[in-house]
């Protein structure tokens, strides 16, 4: 065993002993190394920032970890059923999205994840960047294999802004909202954005990829300058730093939570979940497509039964919006 498998396996024995002091001699015994090698690697894990405390004549006890993603350290404590069953975490990636894509088309199982501490081409909705800065933030990206039908493809991006509007709010104690389709708002300015991409077959979806960026512990100055919407961090809003660990496992566990209640009875809990997030019913909004530079104004009805926006816009009937960008009046 090389001494990286050899510092995981430390690791994942302090993890699934969290407090727990574990004796030298045990160790020892369950690595096959001598008392000197278990300490050489200790020491090691403390330059890495894993507190490990020598308890005198008892053994060694980790008080706290690092704030690094790594599949051993969100793997403990996580009881998924689906999501999160493999994880993949990169230092650097170009995009989590792109690396989930690669790893669907080679027959990753539904629920595969892939997490980066930073992306050097964060992608954003309608070809604009996600500013990724490293070790401060969370970016993933799940695959799934739902059986639906393109057209309820959609559903994904509402269950997805639920599960993270509800992982903001457990974890960092904080009211969050949702704004149509799939922005999460904190204090009216954006802490986290979905890039939900599939790839589709003649007898409907081959994959889903949903990618997820959440504003944990960015400051200031690593926003970009351009914003199109107002943006935010969980430690710009509160001053409290997000120990990113307990966030992403949280995310993991809402997620998988919804996608076995979407499986099981269908969209309207997932829809309900998310109008109760959503606080724009009657104002008025602006919705751009992103593109082609069309605008339409009016005043928010709620959303249809398959997600689509409502919108008031004086005529005889609601109008229908299936994508684009909302911005409330006050902004637009
Ligand atoms: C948006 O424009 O609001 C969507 C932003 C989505 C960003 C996430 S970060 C993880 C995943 N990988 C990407 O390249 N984009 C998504």
């Amino acid at each position: 065993m090389g001494s990286n498998q050899l510092r995981e396996r430390i690791v994942r024995m302090f993890l699934q002993h969290e407090g727990e002091v574990i004796s030298g001699e045990q160790l020892r015994l369950k690595l096959g190394v001598s008392r000197t090698a278990v300490w050489k690697h200790i020491k090691q894990l403390r330059a890495q920032g894993y507190a490990i405390e020598a308890v005198p004549s008892r053994g060694y006890r980790l008080d706290t970890r690092p704030d690094v993603l790594l599949p051993i350290v969100i793997k403990a404590g996580l009881n998924t059923a689906i999501i999160a069953k493999s994880i993949e975490c990169h230092v650097e990636l170009d995009s989590t999205n792109l690396r989930a894509h690669t790893l669907a088309e080679q027959g990753a199982p539904e629920g595969s994840v892939v997490v980066a501490e930073c992306q050097t081409s964060g992608r954003g909705r309608m070809g604009r960047s996600w500013s990724s800065p490293p070790g401060v933030n969370v970016y993933t990206s799940v695959v799934l294999r739902p059986i639906l039908a393109l057209s309820e493809a959609t559903q994904l991006t509402f269950l997805a802004a639920v599960a993270v509007a509800r992982a903001i709010e457990k974890v960092c104690d904080v009211r969050v909202s949702v704004k149509w389709p799939n922005d999460i708002l904190l204090n009216g300015k954006k802490i986290a954005g979905l890039l939900n991409e599939l790839t589709a077959e003649t007898e409907g979806i081959h994959y889903v990829v949903l990618g997820i960026g959440v504003n944990l512990n960015m400051e200031e100055s690593q926003f970009p300058p351009d914003l199109r919407y107002p943006a935010t961090s969980v430690l710009l809003e509160t001053g409290q730093r997000v120990d990113r660990v307990a966030f992403i496992r949280t995310l993991f566990t809402e997620l998988d939570a919804l996608y076995v209640l979407l499986l099981e009875r269908g969209f309207a809990p997932i829809r309900l979940a998310w109008e109760a997030l959503f606080d724009l019913v009657g104002s008025a909004v602006s919705v751009d497509d992103g593109g082609v530079g069309v605008s339409v104004s009016g005043v928010v009805i709620g959303i249809a039964a398959d997600g689509a926006l409502l919108l008031d816009t004086g005529s005889a009937h609601p109008r229908t919006i299936y994508s684009g960008d909302v911005r409330p009046a006050t902004l637009a």
